[in-house]
């Protein structure tokens, strides 16, 4: 994708939030899951983000998860991504620390929605400058990724329980 179609898309995506913030925002706004932010999501796609996961629960690591998990990483992730280092891509170790395990999933889903929508995401674009290309179209492969991901954290803080 050149620079001049991602700004495209920046300037797409911002006019879609402008749309979604007027007329019908809803009547709750107590930061409650229905209620609208100024990027014109809700709290809830603002901290699980956008795509078909959420709320999950999350049970002791299954190394036989992991290990279909690994399998697939190496395949579909690491063109561009690496655990330890930054490299066309963040680095992935301690992403759980930064990010909930609903919102990794949903970018291996819905990786063009988040591109386009979510803030967090258009911040990293900003930096890394390649949209990521949406890898996965089966849930239960990016739950098997999930789990890899969730085995290699390097951050204690890291929030891999999903509770
Ligand atoms: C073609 C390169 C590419 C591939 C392949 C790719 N990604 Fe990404 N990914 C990116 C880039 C670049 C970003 C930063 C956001 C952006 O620019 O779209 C990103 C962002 C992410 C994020 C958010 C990181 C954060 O700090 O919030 C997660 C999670 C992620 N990718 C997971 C994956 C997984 C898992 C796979 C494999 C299924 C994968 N990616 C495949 C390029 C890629």
């Amino acid at each position: 994708m050149t620079h001049a179609s991602i700004s495209r898309a920046f300037w797409s995506g911002a006019v879609l939030a402008l749309f979604a913030c007027g007329g019908d925002a809803p009547a709750t706004d107590d930061g409650s899951a229905g209620s609208i932010d100024a990027d014109g999501l809700t709290a809830v796609e603002l901290e699980q983000g956008i795509g078909p996961v959420r709320d999950l629960e999350l049970g002791a690591i299954d190394p036989a998860l992991v290990a279909e998990g690994e399998t697939l990483f190496t395949t579909k992730c690491s063109a561009c991504h690496k655990i330890e280092e930054r490299y066309v891509a963040p680095a992935l170790g301690d992403v759980l620390a930064r990010r909930r395990p609903e919102f990794v999933m949903n970018m291996m889903l819905n990786a063009n929605e988040m591109v386009l929508e979510h803030p967090t995401i258009q911040e990293l674009l900003a930096e890394f400058y390649t949209p990521m290309p949406v890898q996965i179209t089966e849930r239960a492969q990016a739950r098997a990724i999930l789990e890899y991901l969730r085995s290699v954290q390097t951050d204690p803080s890291a929030d891999a329980s999903g509770a």
